[in-house]
């Protein structure tokens, strides 16, 4: 799925190429090829306060004078040199190195190879880049249509449409080699041998940062049953990719289990350097007559802010089991949403769905996240790391996945 044309920051046009129907299909008159995402996440206005008060920050310049000023203006040479002092860079892998200059990542699937948006963002601004999901062959995609909206988010069954693994390190290898911001390919596959081989061929490649491994896969050898879902496959899939590459590793838990942490404890184990949380969550949409699902692929996967408070309870979770750093991923629009992840124990945020709808989101988050450490008085945004969880050191919550209303 790759924006083809953004109008402006407010209002994003995305042309979903795969999502045109049967000529005689009904829904061929009613389902137009470029579709505004919008209703769940609303557009914001750079320079007006929002409702709770806080002003938003200009991309480039931040105003921590006025906050709580009507509006926001372009900061004084002694405010841009205490913004500049504002330490934001964490370090995602520790064991191997994958420094970000700040937290907000932009998640996979939702912002191409990072180059469609380059005349919209200043890429090189945003912490780190997950690009599309990428395999070892080409894939065609699932049979449209892909995505529709839902309330508070959108439902896609894009299928992992990607030109193969050997044409991702052509195409955007060169360009990636010559960018400050770091690539993290997301890569997809069928089988251990599938994520291996990738792995292998992206090992090495300049401009390749680091691997983030989509595991909501089905695994063929083993009936389809999702590596995400299996705790063994899990950690054999981790293993595997660890044992191909010296590239950081991250990997990328699923929602869609009953209890998650024995899944991310066998993938720390398995030697992964991050745990990415969280993806989609399985859902389905019906067709407007009632008479099918709506989807070509009949599931999609649920994103948006209606994830958010899921993926909260899984970062939450997960790093009370886990010593390794965890990027939170699930629903991400405002500040607030960064903060919330990071008092969870996130290190780091990914933004995903927000994007259509906002592509200067991820690069302004960055400039607001280092306007709120200035104004409570912080060097560095980590002490906002953790503050939400349980303080008994070393004890798992009691009110975790075991917790079930
Ligand atoms: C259109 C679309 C395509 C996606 N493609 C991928 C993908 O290829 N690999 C992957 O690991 N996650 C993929 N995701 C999941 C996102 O990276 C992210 O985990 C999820 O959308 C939750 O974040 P959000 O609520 O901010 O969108 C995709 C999501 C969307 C909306």
């Amino acid at each position: 799925m790759t924006p083809k044309k953004a109008k402006s920051p407010k209002q994003v046009l995305i042309r979903f190429g795969d999502m045109r129907v049967g000529k005689n299909s009904d829904r061929s008159k009613r389902t137009p090829t470029v579709r505004k995402i919008k209703s769940a996440i609303v557009p914001v206005d750079r320079f007006k306060v929002p409702a709770g008060g806080r002003p938003r920050v200009e991309t480039g310049g931040a105003a921590v004078a006025n906050l709580g000023a009507p509006n926001v203006v372009t900061p004084t040479l002694a405010e841009r040199a205490a913004l500049d002092r504002i330490d934001l860079t964490v370090d995602i892998a520790p064991e191997r190195g994958l420094l970000l200059t700040n937290p907000i990542l932009v998640a996979s699937g939702t912002f191409g190879y990072g180059v469609e948006y380059g005349e919209v963002v200043d890429v090189q601004r945003i912490g780190a880049i997950c690009c599309k999901g990428t395999t070892l062959k080409p894939r065609a995609g699932n049979p449209p249509p892909r995505v529709t909206e839902t309330p508070g988010g959108m439902l896609n069954s894009i299928g992992l449409q990607n030109p193969g693994v050997d044409a991702v390190i052509d195409k955007y290898g060169p360009i990636w080699r010559g960018w400050k911001v770091p690539v993290i390919v997301n890569v997809a596959g069928e089988s251990i041998d599938d994520y291996v081989e990738v792995a292998r061929r992206l090992d090495g490649v300049p401009g390749v940062a680091g691997i983030e491994l989509n595991i909501s896969c089905p695994n063929v050898g083993k009936g389809g049953l999702q590596f995400a879902i299996d705790r063994d496959a899990a950690r054999a899939v981790t293993a595997a990719v660890r044992r191909a590459t010296d590239l950081p590793l991250l990997v990328k838990l699923s929602p869609n289990v009953a209890d998650v942490r024995p899944i991310a404890k066998a993938i720390e184990e398995a030697g992964a350097d991050a745990i990415c949380a969280i993806n989609t969550l399985s859902g389905l949409a019906v067709s407007p007559d009632r008479t099918r699902a709506l989807l070509g692929n009949t599931y999609g996967g649920l994103s948006g802010p209606a994830i958010k408070p899921v993926a909260l309870r899984i970062v939450y979770e997960v790093a009370q089991v886990v010593s390794i750093p965890i990027v939170a991923i699930g629903g991400v629009t405002s500040l607030d949403d960064v903060l919330d992840f990071l008092a969870c124990g996130a290190v780091a945020v990914q933004v995903g769905t927000a994007i259509f709808a906002d592509p200067e989101l991820p690069v302004r988050l960055g400039d607001e996240l280092r306007a709120e450490c200035l104004r409570r008085g912080l060097a560095s945004y980590k002490p906002l790391i953790g503050t939400a969880l349980p303080k008994r050191t070393g004890a798992p919550s009691a009110k975790g996945a075991e917790y079930r209303p």
